[in-house]
C-alpha cells in the first residue's frame, strides 16, 4: 500500500472551532450518578464529584458538554432540579423509566463543568413544556438579578450568574419515542417563539434547533427544511444526531461509515443553504454535531425492571476497530470545519462513553478515549485542505473507499502541523509520504500509533491498559516530505514543529 497526501499552510479549510471537541452528559444510566456523582467513592470532593473522573476528562480538553439531555430533557421540569436537594422531588422519569432523584440539577452541574473546564451546552424542554419555562430558565441562569428568577439562584447560593452561551431548543423533537414529539410544522413553530423569547431575555445566547435524530428518519431533509423556514432567522445552528456500529460483524464497512457522515453533513448543509436562498438571507446557518459515536447497543429496550434509580445504561464495551471509526468520525469533522462548529461525543462518562467506572470503584479507559484525546489536544487551530491519494476499496453500502483517511490542522500559534491518519487497510502497512512544502523545514515532535492485531481487543478494568497508543510510530522528516508507515488497522498522530 502506497499513498500521498499534499498540504500547504495557504490552502486552509477553517479555523477549528474548539466546541469541535465537545460532549454530552445526560441523566441516563449511571452518566450523572455513579459516573461524575459518586458521594460513596474515596475520590470524592465535598460535593460528591469524582476527582478521578474529573482528571481523566480534563485531560480530554472538552471545552463544551451537553446537558441534561438527550431524551431526558423532554420530560425534565428544571425547577425540581434547584433549591435545597434536603426538598428536591423525586420523580418517574418517562425517557427512561427511572426514578430521578434531582440530586443533581442546573447548579451542581454547572459547578462540576467549572472543574473540568468546560462550558455548558443547556438544553431546554419542548416536549412537555414550552416558551415559559424556557424563557424563566434563562433568566435564572443567565440573569444577574432583580427578577424573579434571577433572585431565586441568588438564594440557592449563585449570587454570578452561569450566562451559558449554547442552548438547544429541544431534543429530536421528530423521534415517536420523545415525550412530546411533534411534526415539523409544530416544532418550528415552537423554536421559533421560544428562541424570541429566550433571546428577549438574552440577546448573547446562540440557539441550536433540532434537526432530524438521523439522517435514517423518513422525515429527513424536509423536517430540517420545514423547521428551518419557520424559524431560520432566530436560530443560529441546526443539530445533527448520528450513531454507527459493527453489529453485523463487516469491519471493512464498518470502517467505511465515516463516508455516511461526510454525507449527512453535505446534506445538511445545503438544506441550510437552500432556505438561506429562498429567503434571500445573508446569514449562513452553522452546523451542531450535538451527538455523534459508536453504539453498539442502539434500540435495546429501557431497564427491564422500571423506575429504579440510574441503573447502568448503554455501557457499551469499545474495540479497537470502534477506536479506529472514532478516528475516522473526527477527520470527517475536521474536514467539515467551515460548517460543523460544535460537536458532541455521546456521551462522556458511562453510557456510550470513552469513561467508565464502577461505582465507589475503579475507573478506566475505553479505546475510544485515544483518539478524542489526540484530536482534541492536538486539532486546534486551523485545518488545511488536504490533497490524498491513496487506493480504493467497494465494500456493502460504500464505493470507493480510500484505505487512507487523513486530514492536517496547523497551530499558527504554537508553530505546529499535526497529520491524523487512520490506515483502514485491516491486513497491510502502507506507506504515506506528505508533501509538505510550505513547512519545508518542519522537524518530527512524535508519531503516536494506537494499534493491535486484535480488532476485537478491548480495555476492561481488570486490562485497562491492552489497547493504548505508544509514540513508536515510524515516520521521517526529509527534504520537505514526511515519509511514515502506518501499520495495518492503526490511528496515527504526525506531530511536527
Ligand atoms: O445519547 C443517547 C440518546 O440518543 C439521547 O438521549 C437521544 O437524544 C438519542 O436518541
Amino acid at each position: 500500500q502506497k499513498s500521498t497526501m499534499l498540504i500547504d499552510k495557504n490552502f486552509t479549510v477553517s479555523e477549528v472551532d474548539p466546541r469541535l471537541y465537545g460532549s454530552f452528559i445526560e441523566h441516563l444510566g449511571r452518566a450523572v450518578y455513579g459516573g461524575i456523582y459518586d458521594p460513596g467513592h474515596p475520590t470524592a470532593d465535598e460535593n460528591g464529584f469524582r476527582q478521578d473522573a474529573v482528571e481523566a476528562i480534563k485531560a480530554l480538553n472538552v471545552p463544551i458538554i451537553r446537558y441534561p439531555g438527550g431524551n431526558f430533557v423532554s420530560g425534565y421540569n428544571w425547577e425540581d432540579g434547584v433549591g435545597p436537594i434536603s426538598e428536591r422531588k423525586r420523580k418517574l422519569e418517562l425517557a427512561w423509566w427511572t426514578t430521578e432523584p434531582n440530586a443533581i440539577g442546573t447548579n451542581e452541574f454547572a459547578d462540576w463543568a467549572k472543574l473540568v473546564g468546560s462550558e455548558v451546552m443547556m438544553a431546554v424542554n419542548l416536549g412537555t413544556r414550552g416558551i415559559d419555562e424556557a424563557r424563566n430558565l434563562v433568566e435564572y441562569c443567565n440573569h444577574p438579578s432583580g427578577s424573579y428568577w434571577s433572585d431565586m439562584r441568588i438564594s440557592h447560593g449563585y449570587r454570578e450568574p452561569h450566562r451559558f452561551k449554547t442552548w438547544c431548543l429541544g431534543n429530536e423533537m421528530d423521534g415517536p419515542w420523545q415525550i412530546g414529539a411533534k411534526t415539523a410544522v409544530e416544532y418550528g413553530r415552537l423554536a421559533n417563539e421560544t428562541a424570541k423569547a429566550m433571546k428577549w431575555v438574552d440577546p448573547s445566547i446562540e440557539l441550536v434547533a433540532c434537526g432530524s435524530s438521523s439522517s435514517g428518519m423518513s422525515t429527513f431533509a424536509e423536517w430540517e427544511a420545514t423547521v428551518l423556514d419557520l424559524s431560520y432567522d432566530n436560530v443560529d445552528y441546526l443539530s445533527l444526531h448520528t450513531y454507527y456500529n459493527n453489529n453485523h460483524n463487516d469491519t471493512p464497512n464498518f470502517l467505511a461509515k465515516s463516508l455516511d457522515l461526510d454525507q449527512f453533513i453535505h446534506s445538511v448543509a445545503s438544506i441550510c443553504d437552500y432556505i438561506k436562498a429562498k429567503k434571500r438571507s445573508k446569514k449562513t446557518l452553522m452546523l451542531s454535531l450535538d451527538e455523534w459515536n459508536v453504539w453498539h447497543s442502539i434500540g435495546s429496550s429501557r431497564a427491564e425492571e422500571r423506575w429504579q434509580v440510574a441503573p447502568p445504561e448503554f455501557e457499551d464495551v469499545y474495540t479497537h476497530e470502534d477506536a479506529l471509526a472514532v478516528g475516522c468520525f473526527l477527520i470527517t469533522l475536521l474536514k467539515h470545519a467551515d460548517r460543523v462548529k460544535m460537536g458532541c461525543i455521546a456521551q462522556l462518562i458511562n453510557v456510550i462513553a470513552p469513561i467508565m467506572t464502577e461505582t465507589g470503584g475503579a475507573l478506566w479507559l475505553q479505546t475510544t478515549y485515544y483518539p478524542f484525546l489526540h484530536a482534541s489536544n492536538y486539532g486546534r487551530g486551523t485545518v488545511l485542505q488536504a490533497v490524498v491519494s491513496s487506493d480504493k476499496y467497494d465494500s456493502k453500502d460504500f464505493t470507493d473507499v480510500p484505505y487512507l483517511e487523513a486530514i492536517s490542522v496547523y497551530n499558527e500559534e504554537q508553530g505546529q502541523v499535526t497529520i491524523f491518519a487512520v490506515n483502514r487497510h485491516l491486513e497491510e502497512k502502507m506507506e504515506l509520504s506528505v508533501d509538505i512544502r510550505s513547512f519545508g523545514n518542519a522537524t518530527l515532535i512524535e508519531h503516536l500509533v494506537l494499534e493491535s492485531d486484535d480488532l476485537k481487543a478491548v480495555n476492561t478494568k481488570s486490562n485497562p491498559q491492552n489497547v493504548v497508543p505508544h509514540a513508536g510510530g515510524q515516520s521521517s522528516v526529509e527534504n520537505g516530505k514526511v515519509q511514515a508507515i502506518l501499520s495495518k488497522a492503526s490511528w496515527n498522530v504526525i506531530r511536527l514543529q
